[in-house]
Formats: C-alpha cells, sequence, structure tokens
C-alpha cells in the first residue's frame, strides 16, 4: 500500500506483546514442565512486569534483564519446577527469539511509507532489544531503538515517555507510544503523548481510569488506515 497523510508522527513501539509475543514461549516449556507450561509463561510475563513496576517504585533499579531471570526464578518455585540452570539460560536465550506477530513487518512497512517516524521504545536493555529485533528481522524497519535503561526506570515513569518524544525530536502531543498493553497506554496519555491501543485479543480488557486511547486496532496493520482516515 503506497500512501502518504498530510500529518506525520514519531510512532514509539513498545516490544514485548506489542511486536513479538511474550508468551510464545510455550512451545519450549512445553518439553520443560509438561501442562504447566501456559500458565508458567503468563505468570513469568506477570512477575517480570511486577517486578518493574515496584523497582521503579521502590527506586531500586535493576535493568529488565534482571527482572526477567528474577521472574523465572520466581515462577519456578511458585509452581514447584525447579529447572536445572541448563534450561533456564536456554529459556532465557529464546527470549531473543520471540516471534514476531505476523502482520508487524507489513504495518511498519505501511506507516514508513506514510512519512512517519518508526521507533522501538521498550523497557528491555537496548543490547537485549537490539539483538532480538535484528533476530526477528524487525531492525531494519525502525529507525532508533530507544530504551528506559537509560533513564534508570521503567515505564509507566512520565520521565520515559517525555524521553521518547525528546529522543524522536517531537512534541510529546506529536508523539504517538502504540501499544497492546492497556498500562502502557495510559502512562503515554498521561504524559501528554498520543496513543494507539493494539487490541489483540478481542476480551482484552482496556483499564477503566477513565482515560481513552486516540486509536484502538486489533492488529498493526490497521494503523495506516487509521491515520489515512484522519485527513480525509
Ligand atoms: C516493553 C514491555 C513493557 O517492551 O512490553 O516495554
Amino acid at each position: 500500500m503506497e500512501s502518504s497523510v498530510e500529518k506525520t508522527y514519531a510512532l514509539g513501539f513498545d516490544i514485548y506483546g506489542t511486536l513479538v509475543d511474550p508468551l510464545a514461549l510455550v512451545e519450549p516449556l512445553q518439553a520443560l514442565v509438561g501442562e504447566q507450561a501456559v500458565q508458567f509463561a503468563s505468570l513469568w510475563r506477570t512477575k517480570q512486569l511486577e517486578y518493574s513496576f515496584r523497582r521503579g517504585l521502590m527506586r531500586r533499579y535493576a535493568d529488565f534483564d534482571v527482572c526477567t531471570r528474577q521472574a523465572l526464578r520466581y515462577t519456578q518455585r511458585a509452581l514447584r519446577c525447579e529447572l536445572p540452570e541448563s534450561d533456564q539460560g536456554r529459556l532465557l536465550e529464546a527470549y531473543l527469539y520471540l516471534p514476531v506477530f505476523p502482520e508487524v513487518v507489513a504495518g511498519l512497512a505501511a506507516l514508513k511509507a506514510q512519512g512517519h517516524r518508526l521507533v522501538a521504545f521498550s523497557n528491555g536493555v537496548e543490547a537485549s532489544i537490539r539483538a532480538l529485533l535484528a533476530n526477528v528481522r524487525v531492525l531494519p524497519h525502525l529507525e532508533d531503538v530507544v530504551s528506559v535503561d537509560d533513564l534508570r526506570t521503567f515505564k509507566p515513569d512520565p520521565e520515559v515517555y517525555a524521553y521518547l518524544a525528546r529522543r524522536t525530536g517531537r512534541a510529546p502531543a506529536e508523539t504517538w507510544l502504540v501499544s497492546s498493553n492497556a498500562w502502557d497506554v495510559i502512562g503515554a496519555k498521561a504524559a501528554g503523548l498520543r496513543a494507539a491501543w493494539v487490541k489483540r485479543q478481542p476480551d482484552a480488557v482496556f483499564d477503566p481510569w477513565d482515560v481513552e486511547p486516540d486509536a484502538v486496532v486489533s492488529h498493526l496493520d490497521e494503523l495506516p488506515a487509521w491515520f489515512d482516515r484522519q485527513v480525509k
């Protein structure tokens, strides 16, 4: 699709859950923990996020790789399935190869063709997210990678959204967060950015905080048409 819109923006793409699927570890997990795989993947992700939120609030920063490792340890203890170090290492390695959602590359290409400035924007450590995005061949579609690690705090601290806008060289009101995580969208809106919610699951619930996303799409490749409609 070749199109250009009159108004272009900086678009910051959340990574985990938006560009790649952090729950897709069920397959490698099945071999290790059998029928607990789905529960394991979900608890691991939930704890990883909780640890980042708590570290932000406590001002006891340790980077997202640490949060991910410690959440993995917690999950094993909670589900009573301690894995050997080598298997834990393999799971953490798999985190660098999380599968990209199928429509992502086409969506990014169409948004780029509209003239928007596309960057990744994540809680992840820059080296880790660059490796992940390169492994899944998304990196060439992005102009830059912005990590909260530079500020030693996490989403949804308003500072990190302001930093995204600064890094893209656009005003907050001309900078969008694109995320499947409702709490991330609310964080961006609270900091004066605009935000698109990628509602990947039809039954996903947006937190009832009296804040609405500027756009809601079920897949990334619907976003170019949304921008198109704004100028007609
Ligand atoms: C990220 C996580 C929070 O990529 O989804 O920032």
